[in-house]
């Protein structure tokens, strides 16, 4: 399957589902304070995409059994929502949804601190954050796919983080995950495909704040860093153009 290029139709759907995506993040980071469980956001997460006349792409995926991935401090990405997972004082937690409308998806994670938090962890939610602004400064049509990778992949690095290679970005459209995949790291000798106006893609950088190597967890789910340091997520669905890219998925 080629990368496809969505038509000014599609495109539109995809604005109208980013949007509500972005609306959905603004309101779970206002629930998050000490005590709150992953399955309380997890719940809220569900209320306000159905309410929004949209569908949460997440649920039921490849058997994921909840809306909203939950992932505290090691965890790096897809935590499932437990009512027995309570956030504290000084966590990071990344939020990471995704929403169907008319048949469009978008897909979108945000990392945030639980009440206070140290300047360390600070630093990697800001970094991880930075590194999608740095990705996207390639992001138009007639550059490579991986100047995107390896632009992101430096700038995680010269910060003294590593970034997790084993999971990428991806296409995204009717498909939650279409072609191509996108790595945060650049593939030795390869550039990747050519952007074209009209490719709509999930960027997001998975920043680990020790090494890169990430364990599975036996729910054959929940991903952790290796080396028990903690870890942030950030995504956003955008939309390749001959100029800068249009970030879908922010307000
Ligand atoms: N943002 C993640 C991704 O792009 C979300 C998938 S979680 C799943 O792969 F539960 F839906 F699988
Ligand atoms: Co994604």
């Amino acid at each position: 399957m080629a990368v496809s290029i969505k038509t000014e139709r599609e495109i539109q759907l995809m604005r109208d589902a980013g949007k509500i995506l972005a609306e959905v993040h603004e309101q779970l980071e206002e629930l998050i304070e000490p005590g709150i469980t992953s399955l309380d956001i997890d719940k809220k997460g569900e209320e306000l995409i159905r309410n929004a006349g949209c569908i949460p792409s997440f649920k039921g995926y490849e058997g994921y059994p909840a809306s909203i991935c939950v992932s505290i401090n090691d965890e790096v990405v897809h935590g499932i929502p437990r009512s027995d997972h309570r956030l504290m004082e000084g966590d990071i937690v990344s939020l990471d949804a995704g929403v169907i409308y008319k048949g469009y998806q978008s897909d979108a994670a945000r990392t945030h601190g639980v009440g206070k938090i140290s300047e360390e962890d600070q630093r990697l939610i800001r970094v991880t954050k930075e590194s999608f602004f740095k990705g996207i400064e390639f992001a138009r049509a007639g550059n490579h796919l991986y100047d995107i990778s390896a632009a992101i992949q430096k700038y995680v690095e010269q910060n003294g983080y590593s970034i997790v290679r084993d999971l990428t970005g991806h296409g995204i459209g009717t498909e939650m995950h279409e072609e191509p995949a996108i790595p945060n790291f650049k593939p030795l000798f390869r550039k990747g495909l050519t952007l074209q106006a009209g490719m709509t893609l999930a960027i997001e950088p998975m920043v680990n704040a020790g090494k890169r190597k990430i364990w599975i967890l036996e729910d054959d789910w929940t991903i952790i860093t290796r080396d028990g340091t903690k870890s942030a997520h950030y995504e956003n669905t955008i939309l390749i153009t001959e100029d800068a890219p249009e970030i879908l998925s922010l307000l």
